[in-house]
């Protein structure tokens, strides 16, 4: 099964990026297709319009990995795809 990858992209801000990714994410649910929302927006809008603002705050307290925690691996080179074994 492949993935079929979108990106909603618009350089002027506050367009409805964010609350048109949601209602795509939330249509294609609706419709039985298994949806991955990536949050890359250090705003987090994304994350806490899906959980919910107090699920969002409870989870950031509680220290639930997200994706900075896959970008930090990546800067700390851990998890490079261009580090070889030697
Ligand atoms: N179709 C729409 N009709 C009316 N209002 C909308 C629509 N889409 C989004 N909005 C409203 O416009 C505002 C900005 O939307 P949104 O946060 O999705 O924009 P954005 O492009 O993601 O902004 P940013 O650049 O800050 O990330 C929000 O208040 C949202 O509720
Ligand atoms: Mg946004």
């Amino acid at each position: 099964m492949s993935a079929i990858i979108t990106s909603i992209i618009n350089w002027k801000g506050g367009v409805g990026k964010t609350t048109l990714a949601h209602h795509l994410g939330t249509g294609l649910t609706y419709r039985r297709k298994r949806t991955l929302l990536v949050d890359l927006d250090p705003q987090c809008n994304l994350s806490y319009l899906s959980v919910g603002a107090a699920n969002h705050l409870i989870m950031t307290r509680q220290g639930t990995p997200a994706i900075h925690t896959v970008l930090k691996a990546f800067s700390n080179n851990s998890l490079s795809p261009l580090k070889t074994s030697s």
